[in-house]
C-alpha cells in the first residue's frame, strides 16, 4: 500500500530576530538597535506521522524554531502553515483552539511543573481548559494514560506532587500532559537530555510507542546526532539560524554533503580502527548570530571554501530527491 504523505506543519522563510539587550553606557554610546538572528530564514515541510529531528549545536536557533512552529513565539518574519491552513498570525479564540493540536515537551522535567499540583491534576489541566472532560470522567481519562506512560499504580501517582517523582518519572508526566489532547503535532525539546543516561532510551521507547498509539507527528530537537539517528526519519540539520541539509535519516548518514554536517557525523565516536575514523575538524568557534558571516554562514570555518562562499549565501537545493543542501560545493 502506497500512503501518501501529507505535510502537516511548514515554514516558509522563518525568522526570528531577538533585540540585544544592552546596558544604559552602552546605550548611551551607541544608539543602533542590534539583534540576534535566533531563525534567519527557515524553510521546512514536516510529514503526517513522521519523527522529524532538528539538531545542531548550542545556540544555532533550534528551540526558538519549535516554539515558532507552535506559535509560542511570534515570528519576525515568515509564514507558518499548520495542514495548510496559513496560522502565523493567529490570535484569541483561534490559537486557543489551535493549541490542542500543537503540544510541546520542553527540555526540563523540573521547570515545566507546578510544585503545587498534583501529578493527576498537572496532567488532566488541559482537558478541562479545553472543556473536553472534566471531575470524574477527566480523572478516568488520566488514570488510563498514566498506566500507558508507566506510571503505576496509576492511582497513587495520580496524587503525587512533582518533587516526590525522579527526573525520568516527571518527564512520562510531561509527556502524559502533551498527549492527553491527543494533538497532531508534538515539538519535542531536548526532551531526554536532563534526565540520567541510564533512563534515556526508556524514555525515547516511551515516545516511539505513542507516537503509534496516537499517530502523532514528532518535531524532535537534540544536538545529539545519535539520539536523532535513533528517532528520526528525517533529519534538518541547523546551523547558525539556518538549515544547511536535509534529508532520509539514512541518507544524511550514509551521504552527508554539507562539510559541517561531515563534520558533526565524524565526530561521532565509533568503534573500528582509527584509519576508518577520519574526523573533519572545523576551525575555530561557532561565530555570533548578531553578526553572522557574510556568505555562507560557514566560510570562516570551512576547509572546502571557495571564493563565492564569502559573497554569496548559498540556498537550500533540492540535490537529489528528498535531499537538500545549502552550499555552494554542490
Ligand atoms: N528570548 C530570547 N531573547 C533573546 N535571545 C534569545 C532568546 N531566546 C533565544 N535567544 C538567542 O537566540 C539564539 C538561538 O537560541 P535557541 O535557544 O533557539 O538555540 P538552541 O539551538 O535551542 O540552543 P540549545 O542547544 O542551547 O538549546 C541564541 O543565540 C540565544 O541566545
Ligand atoms: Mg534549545
Amino acid at each position: 500500500m502506497i500512503r501518501m504523505s501529507r505535510v502537516i506543519i511548514s515554514a516558509i522563510n522563518l525568522t526570528k530576530y531577538f533585540p540585544v539587550q544592552r546596558g544604559f553606557l552602552e546605550r548611551l554610546i551607541s544608539r543602533k538597535l542590534e539583534y540576534i538572528r535566533a531563525v534567519d530564514g527557515v524553510d521546512l515541510e514536516i510529514k503526517e506521522e513522521e519523527t522529524f529531528a532538528l539538531v545542531g549545536e548550542t545556540g544555532c536557533g533550534k528551540t526558538t524554531t519549535g516554539r515558532l512552529l507552535v506559535r509560542l513565539l511570534e515570528p519576525t518574519g515568515g509564514d507558518i502553515f499548520f495542514r495548510g491552513i496559513r496560522i502565523t498570525h493567529i490570535k484569541g479564540e483561534e490559537l486557543r483552539k489551535l493549541r490542542r493540536h500543537l503540544q510541546i515537551i520542553f527540555q526540563d522535567p523540573y521547570a515545566s511543573l507546578n510544585p503545587r499540583m498534583k501529578i493527576g491534576d498537572a496532567i488532566g489541566h488541559p482537558l478541562e481548559i479545553h472543556d473536553i472532560a472534566k471531575g470524574r470522567e477527566k480523572r478516568q481519562i488520566v488514570l488510563e494514560m498514566l498506566e500507558k506512560v508507566g506510571l503505576t499504580p496509576a492511582e497513587r501517582y495520580y496524587e503525587l506532587y512533582p518533587h516526590q517523582l525522579s527526573g525520568g518519572e516527571r518527564q512520562r508526566v510531561v509527556i502524559s500532559r502533551a498527549m492527553i489532547l491527543k494533538p497532531d503535532f508534538i515539538v519535542a525539546d531536548e526532551p531526554i537530555s536532563m534526565i540520567d543516561v541510564s533512563l534515556r532510551a526508556k524514555i525515547l521507547e516511551l515516545m516511539v510507542d505513542l507516537k503509534k498509539e496516537f499517530h502523532v507527528t514528532y518535531l524532535f530537537i537534540t544536538h545529539d546526532l545519535a539520539t536523532a539517528k535513533y528517532i528520526s526519519d528525517r533529519i534538518a540539520v541547523m546551523y547558525l539560524g539556518k538549515i544547511v541539509e536535509l534529508a532520509t535519516t539514512d541518507e544524511l548518514f550514509s551521504n552527508p554533503l554539507h562539510p559541517y554536517v561531515k563534520a558533526l557525523i565524524s565526530a561521532i565516536p565509533r568503534p573500528g580502527p582509527k584509519a576508518e575514523r577520519e574526523r573533519l575538524l572545523l576551525r575555530g568557534e561557532i561565530p555570533s548570530p548578531i553578526n553572522p558571516p557574510s556568505g555562507c554562514r560557514l566560510h570562516p570555518r570551512c576547509p572546502f571554501k571557495i571564493r563565492i562562499c564569502s559573497k554569496e549565501e548559498p540556498k537550500l537545493l533540492e540535490k537529489e530527491r528528498g535531499h537538500y543542501v545549502a552550499c555552494h560545493l554542490y
